[in-house]
């Protein structure tokens, strides 16, 4: 194999002289011979030679033949869904195995030589899948599925880590599972995480026939749990007597009953006639058995096919004869089937047996890893394998960029666009991966510090600080407060291969180890060629941002952690605070260290922090005013309080911003651990609360399983019918459809102002670069086609003369593979002259930006102009402003396209990650000049709407298909995730402006509102959103006057779009502030009794005058819900908790919601087609207009198709959403997906079954679909059918106030309603939910499973929504948060910590419920959206926990709380004494250095 040649051609900075180049050659020549990777892939031996060296594992796995289930989330190592596993040989025990959750899109190739990569294609498939896989998917554990692969393989790897071969024992228990850290890495935007982590759970009951062992020290283990393991296990550990029946046997068996199976005794399957409440009884969601054999139920699985039918005589007799020739088929059910018992559902799972696991490759054991070199004339790798090695190869080329778990070079060169010409794999050093560790009681006692080498993974780290913590005890102190940051440092996947080294070399101002290793003096060892080995002690090693003291030579081989001896009091510890605990970047963090005499005084003192400088920094001042003084007296920590106040003295418009927070932080950290130390050296005692940080307990909630709506397939609990494809990787997304012949990839050319003329565009250069076909832009379509928009069309595919916002899309530039088109992408030249950029709703306000729009609500007084007489009635009036912050999709898959043009008549297949195959279809056929007929707009799946995908989707296909159409060839497309942010919109800003009169006793009596959103630079459906919010703002309460305007704001940002509940949460997020407000302020009347007695009854009108009915379940659901939760007694203990407890504040709160269904202002959407085809064989085709993003639309058509035609539901298959199927489909949206789809099919089917009549009659009510369509077909019977409905009763016309006339605007209401209970650290502003009921009318399900899903995950989404989400903007524009690192949604230990999920099925007096005016598809309601809202109870809760610290705190002013309530806002609403302390005054002209655009 011929070697690589030293690179000629470096790609990027540093660039290598070529003296320097030239002079690795004798080095490869003599030690690095081999360019070759040895190394497995699932079980398969695989030599690779020379691979691309820009290649990370990512790029290469998805280029092999079949496995595409590794996903491209983010390539920053922030979402999980490229995670894969590395079996290798353990570090300590080099006979274990040990299994890495890596991420593939950072780590790099190099890396896998000597190991095994497993893939999620490795552990199982559709056919044979593995037990993991199996549950996940039957307890629905996996929506939209993009996820789900990642998630798969982190517990994938913590099941195998599980295994002790060697003792043959299994250990595994819900902490592990939940409290480690084993699932930070990975995100999931659909499910809620609840379903995952209770099939993860499942796994705590096997004992794979060997040995369990149970946690018992997990005292924390929830009831829930506690219960899904009796019933996994039938019983066993329980309070009942049967055996369990576990594959193992149970500690129960006796001969006579050792094959029993489960015998539940799921409070479910005794339905009751109120909601769940708490008991232990109540606390079981479902039957679940371990066992291999799965009972199949008909009406779910069963269809028969025949042979080809033109082999087969025409049908005679009864039909009874064909059986006999039924040949069982391939069925389109992909999930495995599922039955229920009386309404409960049964699940049965295959049992789990790691010998049936991939094994580490024999080889392996014998592999000796030798140096390697492979490149090519632009890039060059190394992977030197001893030190020696590295620092020769340093020494000869010194500007050679180690890499060790490449967490921060890999995303420098995929963000920064630096590559390096020349990178040094570390990692697999055995010096710098190895720590050896004290042993010996001797070593144990006489060691004085920790010597840890470099590149050891900080798992390991975490692992080897505990240990020796464990064995020391207090003098180890700072390896436990190292391995507190270690704990929170990043996700599993990061820690499994990052280093400290690499967070030493990086010198990152928000780095969580260095405060640390600076407050403990620890010093760095390194290595040169000339100079041998040297020491740097950690305080001289960062000398400016980003920035260290080592020479560019040096490799760092070792650091030093000095242990203080056992005669000496001393206390080290550690703080970090987030925007979200799990996975994130510190705002502030530190490590602290107090050393005292004899006497108390302070000897040595070290107070270290980072995110408050460009560099991790000692607080000098604070140290010197400490340093001497008596420790444990307050004025000391007064003095230190003071001093922190200089050292950290930022101005408003710190970089990276929040300087007031961060400076309250420094403060409350220092105070913090001012009383912990006390506390720890046993000099005072301290109010224990001021120490403990939040801590979350294991996660349990229930859903109320049972349904006694049930029918045949409808009703049913029916896993989704992808979803374990999408467990086992073989559910296709666009990008992974295989790669067409000729296909090229699109790479964006995106602008880089905010606003500003284009004076010119050179594209030339990026047509010199290697793969580059061509470039597309305005000019290469008439300008009338460059023009589209959902309902307005204002906005260019291309920008024509001016941009106008950051990331628009200039031109397209197409090249061979996607690294080329990104490459060649950057490399065009654009020319601007900037122009002044409005950015927020108040500049767009003040510079009255506005898109026209003009429409209001008015009721009573206001329809006579006279809304000032209204309040002129009112006792007390109110007025406000209110914000809420957008919300970015984070869809998983971000928007992608593939657009494959037809050699004959211009037609194309246009296959698009879209919710609107309509509107692709109309744009593409637009910019091509083809038309519709001729233009096949497709999708299968997506990973992830959101409503993100319902317009925003439209412009990525139609630059394909113009750039298709020109070259004739096949193009691809798919975002990076910071493309995907910046330029597809989010959720909307909105802020109300509002005046609110009310009766002294409560009642709301008038409202006034002006309503603003930020559209972005276009329309899009900004004024629709508006509407829809406008129409919100009454939430469930009845006003008697109202005039509501509704604004649509013109800026400079991207267009801002729908996104589940569409202007609706924004606005009921209002509403509620607005009577938290008058609540506050009446102060006579509590919160809960203003809402009840301002609650809409039946009859009343809202402000579009639709009539509420008998449908109207608010006040049932209310009741239900407060004795369900114990709301009550638990608010009155809230109270208390809050007068006895200063420092932690608890806040619980209860709040309704309703949801008005229809696309309400665009009547002609309120349609849709089906079409159902029977062939001959019995088997049915199913198409409609809807498109599955994860919400189960396929799934619930599909049962509907089953039921309505008396068939299987596995004889019912949808293949896609296309056009050429269905026309003039409406986007799949509004949550009425089930509602105007089912009804389409419904109708498809009626046809049918009216054409099909004659033949069941002949042959009977039972005989199967193969024998009537069988008949029906030699009959010549058409059995294709379109279905068509369109809702019916709705229709209101703007400006119509009269209640006579006046049509109704939504066709029916879903209702809702929620209570959380958070706690909230006054010291920090951290929290977390610790339970949150919620209980949702939506009518008869169609199937429940799929909506408990869409209600834990909306809500969760709400939850994230209303806290941790935020959008934030840099002054010129750019979106600054683009990214999982910068822009935090829930993770898995985000959600409530008590989860319970349940559905209105009885009125108070226990009768089964009704709905009067419900004419929908199987009386079910549409789901997708209305319960985002009651994610904001969560935010609600946290205000009444704020309220209480303000209370104590006595500060008067009325509190005002905008959206999202992030940790910075919750922090500086509390107004304590720090918080004063700390204030960062705003100078004269001074501007933040982040905008929120609200
Ligand atoms: C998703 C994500 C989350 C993160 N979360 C955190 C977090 O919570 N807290 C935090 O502090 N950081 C975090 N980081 C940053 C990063 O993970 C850490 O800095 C990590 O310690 C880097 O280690 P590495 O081995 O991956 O370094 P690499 O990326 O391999 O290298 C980083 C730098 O160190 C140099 N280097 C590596 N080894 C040596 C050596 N032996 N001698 C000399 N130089 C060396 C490299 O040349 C490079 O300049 C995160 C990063 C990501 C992508
Ligand atoms: S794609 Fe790798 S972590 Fe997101
Ligand atoms: S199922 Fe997890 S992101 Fe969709």
């Amino acid at each position: 194999m011929a070697l690589p040649s030293p690179p000629k051609k470096p790609l990027a900075a540093p660039p290598p002289s070529i003296s320097a180049a030239d002079s690795l050659s004798p080095l490869i020549q003599a030690t690095y011979k081999s360019p070759d990777l040895n190394f497995y892939l699932n079980g398969r031996k695989v030599v690779l030679s020379n691979p691309n060296p820009h290649w990370t594992l990512l790029d290469y796995i998805r280029a092999q033949h079949g496995l595409k289930g590794t996903k491209l989330g983010c390539g920053e190592g922030g979402c999980g869904a490229c995670t894969v596993v590395l079996q290798t040989k353990g570090i300590q025990e080099k006979r274990k195995v040990s299994h890495l959750a890596v991420n593939a899109c950072l780590f790099p190739l190099v890396g896998v030589d000597g190991k095994h990569i497993i893939t999620i294609e490795g552990i199982g498939s559709v056919s044979n899948p593995h037990p993991l896989q199996e549950r996940i998917a039957k307890l629905h554990g996996s929506q939209c599925g993009f996820c789900t692969p990642g998630i798969v393989m982190s517990l994938y790897a913590l099941i195998r880590n599980s295994y002790d071969v060697d003792t043959k024992t299994f250990h595994l228990s819900a902490s592990d599972i939940e409290s480690k850290g084993h699932l930070d890495g990975n995100l999931c935007r659909c499910t809620g995480y609840k379903p995952i982590l209770q099939a993860a759970k499942t796994f705590i009951t096997e004992d794979l026939k060997e040995h369990l062992i149970e946690d018992f020290k997990d005292s924390n283990t929830p009831i829930l749990q506690a219960n899904l393991l009796d019933v996994v296990q039938g019983g066993c550990g329980s309070s009942s007597t049967g055996p369990c029946g576990r594959p193992g046997g149970c500690c129960r068996d006796t001969s006579s009953n050792k094959s029993s199976t489960t015998d539940s005794k799921s409070a479910a399957g005794s339905p009751s006639t109120q909601p769940s409440s708490m008991s232990d009884e109540e606390q079981i969601s479902a039957n679940i058995e371990t066992n291999k054999g799965l009972d199949q139920d008909s009406c779910i699985s069963g269809s028969t096919y025949f042979k080809p039918v033109k082999s087969l005589q025409a049908p005679i007799g009864n039909g009874a004869e064909n059986h006999s020739e039924n040949t069982k088929v391939g069925t389109s059910l992909d999930a495995p089937p599922s039955q229920s018992q009386k309404g409960v559902p049964k699940l049965h799972f295959a049992e789990y047996s790691p010998g049936t696991e991939l094994i580490f490759p024999p080889a392996l054991w014998k592999y000796e890893q030798k140096p390697l070199c492979y490149g090519n004339g632009m890039k060059l790798w190394f992977r030197p394998v001893t030190l020696d090695q590295l620092v020769e190869l340093k020494g000869i080329y010194p500007s050679a960029k180690l890499v060790g778990g490449a967490s921060e070079v890999q995303v420098e060169i995929r963000f920064k666009n630096v590559d390096f010409a020349v990178s040094v794999y570390v990692s697999d050093i055995e010096e710098l991966k190895e720590t050896k560790l004290p042993i010996s009681k001797s070593e144990l006692e006489s060691i004085d510090e920790l010597y840890l080498s470099a590149n050891t993974s900080l798992t390991e780290l975490e692992r080897i600080c505990e240990d020796v913590y464990e064995k020391l005890g207090q003098r180890a102190m700072v390896l436990e407060a190292l391995r507190k940051q270690f704990r929170y440092f990043g996700g599993r996947q990061i820690r499994n291969v990052a280093s400290l080294a690499g967070n030493i070399a990086t010198a990152s101002p928000i780095s969580d180890a260095n405060p640390v290793l600076l407050a403990a003096g620890a010093s760095v060892v390194a290595q040169t060629k000339s100079k041998g080995m040297f020491q740097i002690p950690i305080e001289q090693l960062f000398i400016a941002y980003r920035t260290t003291s080592l020479p560019a030579d040096a490799v760092i081989t070792h650091i030093r952690v000095p242990l203080a001896s056992s005669d000496i009091r001393e206390v080290t510890k550690a703080y970090k605070q987030a925007k979200r605990k799990d996975d994130d970047i510190a705002i502030v963090t530190a490590g602290f260290r107090v050393r005292i005499n004899d006497e108390g005084i302070v000897e040595e003192i070290a107070l270290s922090y980072g995110g408050m400088a460009p560099t991790t920094l000692s607080a000098r001042k604070s140290e010197d005013a400490i340093v001497g003084k008596e420790w444990a007296i307050s004025k000391t920590m007064e003095l230190g309080l003071d001093a922190l106040t200089k050292d950290f003295d930022l101005s408003f418009g710190v970089p990276g911003g929040m300087a007031h927070y961060r400076k309250t932080l420094a403060l409350s950290l220092f105070f913090r651990f001012w009383h912990e130390s006390v506390a720890d050296l046993g000099l005072e005692r301290v109010d224990n609360q001021i120490i403990m940080e939040i801590r979350r307990g294991l996660s349990t909630g229930l859903r109320d399983d049972y349904n006694p709506n049930e029918q045949r397939v409808v009703g049913k609990q029916i896993p989704h019918l992808s979803a374990l494809k999408q467990c086992t990787g073989e559910a296709e997304y666009i990008d992974d459809m295989p790669r067409q012949e000729r296909e090229l990839f699109g790479g964006l050319v995106l602008s880089l102002k905010a606003h500003a003329k284009l004076l010119e565009v050179d594209w030339a250069p990026a047509l010199e670069m290697p793969g580059v076909v061509g470039y597309i832009d305005k000019n290469s379509i008439p300008t009338e086609a460059n023009i589209w928009g959902s309902i307005f069309k204002d906005e260019p595919f291309f920008a024509d003369g001016e941009v106008q916002h950051y990331g628009q899309v200039i031109g397209m530039v197409y090249a061979e593979t996607a690294l080329e088109a990104h490459a060649a992408a950057r490399a065009v030249k654009v020319y601007y002259e900037e122009l002044p950029a409005i950015l927020t709703i108040d500049e767009a306000i003040k510079a009255k930006s506005f898109f026209k729009h003009e429409k209001d609500l008015k009721k009573g007084a206001a329809i006579h102009g006279k809304m000032e007489d209204a309040f002129a009635a009112c006792d007390r009036l109110f007025e406000g402003t209110t914000r809420i912050g957008g919300q970015e999709h984070f869809y998983l898959e971000t928007n992608a396209s593939l657009v494959i043009p037809h050699s004959e008549d211009g037609s194309m297949e246009v296959w698009s990650s879209t919710q609107n195959c309509m509107e692709t279809q109309e744009f593409v056929s637009q910019v091509t000049g083809v038309p519709s007929n001729r233009i096949n707009a497709r999708v299968k799946r997506m990973g992830g709407a959101f409503g993100g995908k319902e317009s925003r989707s439209v412009p990525f296909a139609c630059l394909l298909a113009i750039a298709a159409k020109k070259e004739r060839r096949p193009m691809r497309l798919m975002l990076n995730r910071d493309e995907d942010m910046m330029l597809s919109g989010q959720r909307h800003p909105i802020q109300v402006r509002w005046k609110v009169g009310v009766s002294n006793d409560g009642k709301i009596l008038a409202l006034d509102a002006d309503s603003y959103d930020n559209a972005g630079f276009s329309q899009d459906m900004s004024g629709a959103v508006m509407d829809r919010c406008i129409t919100h703002l009454d939430n469930c309460y009845e006003i008697p006057n109202v005039y509501l305007r509704g604004h649509v704001c013109k800026t400079n940002t991207h267009s801002n779009t729908a996104f589940r509940g569409f202007g609706a949460p924004q606005a009921m997020f209002v509403t509620e502030t607005i009577l938290s407000t008058i609540a506050e302020g009446l102060s006579s009347i509590d919160i809960d009794e203003l809402r009840l007695k301002n609650l809409y009854t039946i009859g009343d009108r809202t402000p579009f005058f639709q009539q509420i009915d008998e449908d109207w379940h608010i006040p049932t659901l209310l009741d239900q819900i407060r004795a369900s939760s114990d709301y009550d007694s638990r608010k009155a203990k809230v109270a208390e908790f809050n007068v006895s407890n200063k420092w932690k504040k608890r806040g619980i709160c209860l709040i309704p919601t309703k949801f008005g269904l229809s696309f309400a202002t665009a009547l002609h959407l309120n349609q849709a087609g089906a079409t159902v085809k029977i062939y001959a064989d019995g088997s049915v085709l199913l198409h409609h207009g809807g498109t599955e993003m994860g919400q189960g639309l396929y799934t619930k058509m599909c049962q509907v198709a089953a039921q309505e035609l008396g068939v299987p539901l596995d004889s019912i298959y949808t293949h896609d959403s296309q056009t050429y199927q269905i026309a003039n489909a409406s986007p799949t949206a509004a949550s009425s997906g089930s509602d105007l789809n089912g009804m389409a099919v419904k109708n498809a089917c009626e046809i049918l079954n009216e054409r099909l009549r004659p033949y069941r009659e002949k042959y009977g009510p039972d005989a199967a679909m193969k024998t009537i369509a069988h008949a029906a077909y030699f009959d010549r019977v058409d059995l294709a059918a379109n279905g068509f409905w369109k809702m019916p009763k709705i229709g209101y016309q703007w400006g119509d106030t009269n209640a006579d006339t006046a049509k109704p605007m939504y066709y029916y209401f879903t209702q809702g309603v929620g209570v959380t209970e958070v706690e909230l650290d006054v010291l920090t502003g951290d929290h977390t939910v610790l339970r949150t009921d919620i209980m949702m009318d939506v009518g008869q399900s169609i199937n429940p499973a799929i909506d408990y899903g869409q209600i834990e995950g909306a809500f969760v989404q709400g939850q994230g929504l209303f806290t941790i989400e935020e959008s934030l903007w840099t002054r010129s524009g750019e979106l600054a948060t683009r990214g999982p690192g910068t822009y935090k949604i829930p993770g898995f230990s985000d959600i409530p910590q008590v989860f319970n999920v349940s559905m209105l099925r009885h009125d108070d007096q226990g009768r089964p419920l009704t709905w009067k005016h419900l004419r929908t598809i199987q009386s079910s309601k549409g789901i997708g959206e209305p319960p985002l809202f009651l994610g904001a109870t969560v935010f609600f809760a946290l205000r009444e926990a704020v309220k209480a610290a303000r209370e104590m705190n006595e500060v008067k002013e009325p509190l005002v709380l905008h959206s999202p309530a992030t940790a910075e806002k919750l922090r500086l609403a509390v107004a304590d004494s720090l918080v004063k302390k700390a204030e960062v005054i705003r100078k004269d002209g001074e501007s933040g250095f982040f905008v929120s655009v609200a």
